[in-house]
């Protein structure tokens, strides 16, 4: 290896919550069309790539034992295509290690953060040359939330999600986010769904973005969104999993603005009004016993960026 290029690289990659996901129809490719809002929060994972004699996965932080860490994790599959795509005479196999404070199978996209997280940090291992419009390929492929992972910030997705436009907005917002002991798998999310559209699964109307969510993003007023918040996967994700109704209303009873469940769940965001309006939903959630474990973030925040480079 030259020895221009850095033994390890360490990236940091925030949590994405969904501000309004609206479903379209069930595509031929078993994919839904659709129009989300992402929205990049303080929470996040770093993952660090070494070179190794081949591939493997390491996971640390409180969620560890729920990451899968075998040739079918998402940071493999995303480290072997961009080493085929990359052309780069180092492209070979690393370890990668996941710092993990991002819930699994929460919604939040965690999976696909790390993937994306990996395809930058294997960029800059490798020499690559910060190639964005090679990362966007491969995130494509990888999976519908990896491209927003790679941008942050608040975005709309469209396409089944891959298709990303950055939202130009003034607000920074404050939640407090309740993750659920038991994930709930997307797929099934998105069955639940097509089962009580029915006939109509395949027909609905093409998805677009909320011309009040649009004006709540532009204004930045924290009221406006909290009566923009819209997800279309929130009733099946309350039907597959009935307790989130309970975290609902319990957050709204303890004065937040506005609740959505995020993206397939189960995860459960509250948007409140500042700082201590979280500490007190927080606290509130908590001592009531709705919640085992709460999370306060910021957003947005920005995207997949390298934080260290180490050099040999
Ligand atoms: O692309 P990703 O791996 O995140 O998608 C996981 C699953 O979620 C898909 O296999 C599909 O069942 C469902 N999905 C969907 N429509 C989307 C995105 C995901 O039906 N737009």
């Amino acid at each position: 290896m030259s020895s221009a290029l850095p033994s390890s690289v360490t990236v940091r990659v925030p949590a994405k919550i969904n501000l309004e996901l609206v479903v379209g129809p069930l595509r031929p490719d078993g994919y839904h069309d659709l129009s989300t809002v992402f929205h990049a929060v303080s929470v996040f994972d770093e993952v660090t790539v070494t070179p190794a004699p081949a591939w493997s996965v390491q996971v640390s932080g409180p969620y560890a034992d729920l990451v899968p860490v075998g040739d079918d994790n998402l940071v493999v599959r995303a480290g072997r295509l961009l080493a085929e795509r990359c052309g780069a005479a180092e492209a070979g196999p690393a370890l990668v290690h996941i710092a993990k404070e991002i819930p699994v199978a929460g919604g939040m996209a965690g999976g696909s953060a790390d993937a994306a997280a990996t395809l930058v940090a294997l960029d800059h291992l490798w020499g690559v040359g910060g190639r964005r419009d090679l990362w966007d390929e491969c995130a494509a492929e990888l999976g519908s939330d990896v491209n927003f992972a790679l941008v942050g910030g608040t975005a709309i997705g469209s396409g089944r999600g891959e298709q990303i436009a950055p939202v130009l907005g003034r607000g920074r917002y404050h939640w407090v986010l309740v993750p659920s002991a038991q994930g709930l798998s997307t797929p099934t999310v998105f069955a639940e769904l097509d089962r009580m559209r029915g006939a109509e699964a395949t027909t609905v109307a093409q998805p677009r973005p909320g011309e009040s969510m649009m004006q709540a993003l532009r204004s930045g007023e924290v009221e406006a969104l909290a009566a923009a918040l819209r997800n279309d996967l929130q009733e099946p994700a309350c039907v597959l999993q009935p307790r989130l109704r309970e975290v609902v209303a319990a957050g709204q009873e303890f004065g937040a603005l506005g609740a959505v469940v995020s993206g397939s769940g189960p995860t459960v965001a509250f948007l409140v009004d500042g700082p201590e309006g979280a500490l007190d939903l927080a606290v509130a959630l908590t001592a009531s016993g709705v919640a085992d474990e709460v999370v306060r973030a910021v957003g947005p925040v920005h995207g997949a960026h390298v934080v260290t480079s180490a050099t040999p």
